[in-house]
């Protein structure tokens, strides 16, 4: 599939791997449907679309993913009358070991990066059929790797990896793909909403550098680039993968 003309939903499209996504669909002159729940942001991620293709069709949600997943869809088939390819990217983490994390930070994680999920899947999949489309999920190195203090965003993005594999076999049989990403530490807003101050976001960057194989945290583009990939024709025989795009993150072990 030539991405040009397709309709592609991007939740969490206001900042970060969505804003980037976003970006590298419009051009790729699809019909982008950018979803956030910041007006604001929304408008920033609008105005880099439309620098990166002056005639790119564009449809700006203003939604919670958590209570808006049947809107989305809705304002998507009214506007543009199909749907090709979802990309299920908005997500937050909660960090704290067992001993101090609640169960409103397990709800809110699991909300956000599974149930959610789930209701956009359900709902986008009567018209991915009819578009013989896709979906590319975000999910992570911490679906992949255990780490400490972050055990319920590790369980969500497991639990989101096995619901790619799982969806990606239901669907196959109507010919519509489902796959993932996992990046590797990237830098975007995710881990200053997680709580970190300034100087320990420093600090972690550069402890990073030796996290990675290749010795360097990634940047947004590159995690669209992979997205780009797995939604479109290039990857016409992939279903069901999580693709690790980390610098090699996943590979590496303590010793
Ligand atoms: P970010 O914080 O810049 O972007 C996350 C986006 O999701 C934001 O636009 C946020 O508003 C949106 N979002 C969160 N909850 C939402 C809700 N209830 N409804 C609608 N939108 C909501 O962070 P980033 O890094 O761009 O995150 C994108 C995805 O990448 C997430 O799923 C995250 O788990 C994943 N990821 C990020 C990594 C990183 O190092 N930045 C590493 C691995 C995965």
């Amino acid at each position: 599939m030539s991405l040009a003309g397709k309709v592609v939903i991007v939740t969490g499209a206001s900042s970060g791997i969505g804003a980037a996504a976003a970006k590298a669909f419009a051009q790729h002159g699809s019909k982008v449907v950018i979803t956030g729940r910041n007006e604001a942001n929304l408008k920033a991620t609008e105005a880099a679309c439309k620098a990166a293709n002056s005639k790119v069709e564009l449809l700006l949600i203003a939604a919670d993913v958590t209570t808006d997943a049947e809107k989305i869809i809705k304002k998507t088939i009214d506007k543009f009358g199909q749907l090709n390819v979802l990309v299920n990217n908005a997500g937050v983490g909660e960090s704290g070991a067992i001993l101090d994390i609640d169960v409103e930070q397990f709800d809110r994680v699991m909300n956000t990066n599974v149930r959610s999920v789930f209701l956009l899947t359900k709902y986008a999949a009567p018209h991915l059929i009819k578009t013989q489309g896709n979906i590319v999920n975000v999910s992570s190195v911490a679906g992949l790797r255990s780490f400490p203090n972050i055990s319920v965003y590790c369980t969500s993005k497991a639990a989101l990896d096995q619901f790619t594999r799982c969806i990606a076999l239901d669907l196959a049989p109507k010919n519509v793909r489902v796959n993932a990403v996992n990046p590797g530490v990237i830098v975007t807003e995710f881990h200053r909403r997680l709580g970190m101050a300034e100087a320990d976001y420093a600090k972690y960057l550069e402890h990073s550098k030796s996290t990675h194989a290749l010795g360097r945290v990634g940047e947004p583009k590159e995690v669209a680039d992979a997205i780009i990939f797995l939604a479109s024709d290039s990857s016409s025989f992939i279903t069901g993968v999580t693709l690790s795009v980390d610098g090699g993150k996943h590979a590496m072990c303590p010793r």
